[in-house]
């Protein structure tokens, strides 16, 4: 039989190790503790960022006017929390949820590196759909607003990182120049030979004259009350086989520009326009609202969205091109022409459909609506 010990009342002292270290284990700790505190500080983390969410909830910190006639304002917002914000590229947007529910995009026209704000710019139009009222008269410094993206439908190639171009062409018109002031900015931080053509109606239209300005000779202003309208070739100057093209502005203006480059072999374009392009080969049809059974004619040269919008101006929509898939909608009855590159099969075979771009391939669609 094995003899047991008594249970002693307390544990022993040195259960848990010496009530003292000797001197060899304080010199093994005090290298130890070195060394970690060296690897914490080598590995320290940024703070964590918003990069998981899709919505963002960010606030206005800062409202400018940028244009002398008032018309244009530019915001930046950052995270209430001073948190990084997620990545972007220059040709990058965001998508706006505003206080309405409406959501618009808007180029970021910031500095790629500050990822502390975003800025945006917005125009004034008083005839639009109601969104850039909507911005000029509620976000006023202190609205909370939340955004979705930053994602990048207009992406930058730079000779010598992607493109087999030898030089940049921009061509920007009154407000296109917000995804351009960015390409530009990067362009010449990284010396790539480039120049610019900026147009509008009169020089206190333009937003962000100064700024674009400051880059000197390489940019050329051209107004319509001081030049007349420009032709292809004033908004092309020296462009050759070796060029590449960036242009955000008017559709008569990207219209030109798609034109001129047709004749330039060698010449890449890329382009980006802030209205809906126009139908090709469309045919007339009607569409009926489910919910309400008001029947709406659709011309061949005008989208579902625009004329949906006549008698349902709160039909969600955003970017009018096709992109954003904002505009989804679901038919109930009737055959699609799909027009769109963003829809996925499942999507199509239930029955989506993007109005902004899409028709019928009859004589009437029934929308879920
Ligand atoms: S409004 Fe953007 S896809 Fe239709």
């Amino acid at each position: 039989m094995t003899p047991t010990r008594p249970i002693p009342a307390e544990p022993p002292r040195d259960l848990y190790g010496k009530d003292r270290p000797d001197r060899a284990t304080r010199v093994l700790e005090l290298i130890a503790e070195t060394r970690l505190r060296w690897t914490t500080f080598v590995n320290r983390k940024e703070p964590p960022t918003l990069v998981d969410d899709f919505r963002i909830p960010l606030v206005v910190v800062e409202r400018r006017v940028e244009a002398h006639d008032t018309d244009v304002i530019s915001l930046m917002l950052t995270a209430p929390d001073g948190r990084k914000l997620p990545e972007w590229r220059p040709g990058a947007h965001l998508d706006l949820e505003l206080p309405s529910g409406r959501v618009r995009q808007y180029s970021l026209c910031g500095d790629p590196a500050d990822r502390n704000a975003y800025r945006v710019a917005v125009r004034r139009i008083p005839e639009g759909g109601g969104g850039s009222l909507e911005v000029h008269d509620a976000l006023t410094v202190g609205t909370p607003v939340t955004v979705r993206g930053p994602r990048n439908a207009f992406p930058f190639v730079l000779p010598g990182y992607g493109s087999s171009a030898a030089r940049v062409h921009f061509v920007a018109g009154g407000i296109g120049i917000t995804p351009i002031l960015p390409m530009i900015r990067m362009a010449d931080r990284l010396g790539v030979d480039w120049s610019m053509v900026y147009v509008g109606r009169s020089r206190d239209t333009i937003p962000f004259l100064s700024e674009v300005e400051g880059f000197g000779d390489r940019v050329t202003v051209r107004t319509d009350d001081e030049h007349g309208l420009p032709t292809a070739a004033d908004l092309l100057p020296g462009v050759g086989p070796d060029t590449s093209i960036y242009c955000c502005g008017p559709v008569v203006m990207t219209q030109a520009i798609a034109t001129a480059v047709r004749d330039m072999p060698g010449v890449e374009l890329y382009s980006e326009r802030f209205s809906a392009p126009p139908v090709v080969d469309g045919t007339a049809f009607q569409v009926e609202l489910a919910r309400s059974g008001e029947i709406i004619d659709i011309p061949a040269d005008k989208s579902v969205l625009e004329e949906v919008l006549k008698v349902l101006p709160t039909a969600p929509y955003s970017c009018r091109q096709g992109f954003c898939r904002t505009c989804k909608v679901n038919v109930l009855s009737g055959d699609i022409d799909h027009r769109d590159t963003v829809l996925t099969s499942d999507e199509r075979a239930a029955g989506d459909m993007l109005i902004c771009m899409s028709r019928c391939a009859g004589d009437r669609l029934v929308l879920d609506l």
